[in-house]
């Protein structure tokens, strides 16, 4: 049924307007207000579905009741009736800054009026889309992950598939990796899946929807989403990924999965700087084999802060910590003036044999300590997502 509330400027129209839409059983009329500060009232107190105002009522204004109705009561849609008959862009303007959905001239024929209220009680359909979820259960919202590191070989893609793996150990079928060019070990290595180029194909299309997206990804045998790296000409470039590609990608997997995971280093740019920017987390990884690594880090996190980043969307994970390393977690911190939020050991048979096996160390070695650290990360990583206990916004 659809809740309708009727206002009259003169004695009389209410029935007139109510006459129009007898045709409608679908329409219950909850009541008829006789000057604006009644209708206001009334769509406060009974949260129509519609209510149709008069652009001037008696008392306060019909727009001034409507833009009142519209804070008090979101939940009604209001019609603004004028006497103009012609198209009046001011009527127009003024209903839209009081928040109404349509404005129609009273001399409206019975047909129109039926159409309109039918279409702007069926707005609040919306409600039955996926995505209506998505926008208001914050335990629903899409995270992405950016997993990076100021340098070549220092961890990123090791962390970012263990920990893709592990949030889909949790989160089943909602997790997507997105590979983004590495020089030692890439994601599809690491998971002994085919590399097929997957986002440069993709890149093809004009148009991305999740259908379409979807075919391009592989899939892990533990359930793991998988979408390839670009593919790089002789010089390195990955021609055809573009930022406004990047974007409407992101827009698209966020739509279908709860976890996107990036695989990407900062250097590519602007299409780095993209996903740094939309990351909800940004992990810096680095590690304790050299000084530069150590220096860049620095510098990476410092561009981050630069580049209007929260710190609180920021983790640093220092990777292949190990005494008999050069450098120690109290240098990574001197040099940083950041706290790592996980230390993950250097352990070279088990990383070593997992990259061999195409079988991530979470799921080929849980019981190893760097599988361990991983997981302990996720599971931060998870109870700091807002809707979650002890969470913070991001
Ligand atoms: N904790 C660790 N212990 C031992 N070896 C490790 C560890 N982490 C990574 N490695 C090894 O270091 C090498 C580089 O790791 P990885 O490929 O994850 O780095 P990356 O930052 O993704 O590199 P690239 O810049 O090429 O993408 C790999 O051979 C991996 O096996
Ligand atoms: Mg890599």
């Amino acid at each position: 049924m659809i809740k309708l509330l009727i206002s009259e400027n003169e004695p009389g129209q209410a029935e007139e307007i109510a006459n129009k839409l007898d045709d409608m059983k679908e329409v219950e009329v909850v009541g008829y207000a006789r000057d604006g500060l009644e209708v206001a009232q009334m769509m406060a107190q009974l949260s129509p579905d519609v209510a149709l105002v008069h652009a001037e009522l008696p008392g306060i204004s019909g727009l001034d009741a409507c833009q009142m109705a519209a804070i008090a009561s979101p939940e009604t849609a209001c019609v603004i009736l004028t006497d103009n008959s012609e198209e009046d862009n001011k009527a127009l303007r003024q209903a839209m800054q009081a928040g109404a959905r349509a404005v129609l001239p009273m001399t409206t024929s019975a047909e129109t009026l039926e159409n309109t209220v039918r279409e702007i009680a069926k707005l609040k359909e919306c409600k039955n889309r996926p995505e209506y979820e998505l926008i208001t259960d914050p335990a629903k919202m899409p995270v992405t992950i950016a997993v990076t590191g100021a340098k070549g070989g220092i961890g990123k893609t090791t962390v970012a598939t263990n920990l893709a793996v592990c949030l889909q150990q949790q989160f089943a079928g909602e997790v997507v990796l997105v590979d983004f060019i590495g020089q030692y070990g890439d994601v599809a290595l690491m998971l002994d899946l085919p590399q097929n180029g997957g986002l440069t194909e993709l890149a093809a299309h004009e148009e991305l929807e999740l259908d379409l997206v979807e075919s391009y990804l592989e899939t892990h045998s533990c359930g793991l989403k998988v979408l390839s790296a670009p593919q790089q000409d002789e010089n390195g470039n990955t021609n055809r990924i573009t930022t406004a590609y990047l974007a409407e990608l992101l827009g698209v997997l966020r739509r279908g999965y709860r976890f996107i995971v990036f695989d990407i280093p900062p250097l590519i740019e602007p299409l780095s700087s993209y996903v740094l920017s939309r990351a909800n987390l940004v992990i810096v990884v680095t590690y304790l084999l050299d000084l530069a690594a150590i220096r860049g880090t620095a510098a990476l996190l410092d561009s981050l802060i630069d580049k209007k980043l929260p710190s609180e969307r920021i983790k640093l994970v220092v990777n292949r910590t190990a005494s008999r390393n050069p450098f120690s977690i109290a240098d990574v911190r001197q040099a940083t003036k950041w706290m790592p939020s996980a230390q993950i050991p250097e352990d070279v048979p088990t990383v070593a044999g997992a990259v061999n096996e195409g079988i991530p160390v979470v799921l080929g070695a849980p019981n190893s300590r760097i599988a361990q650290s991983i997981s302990k990360l996720t599971k931060e990583i998870i109870a700091e997502l807002p809707g979650q206990t002890g969470a913070h916004n991001r």
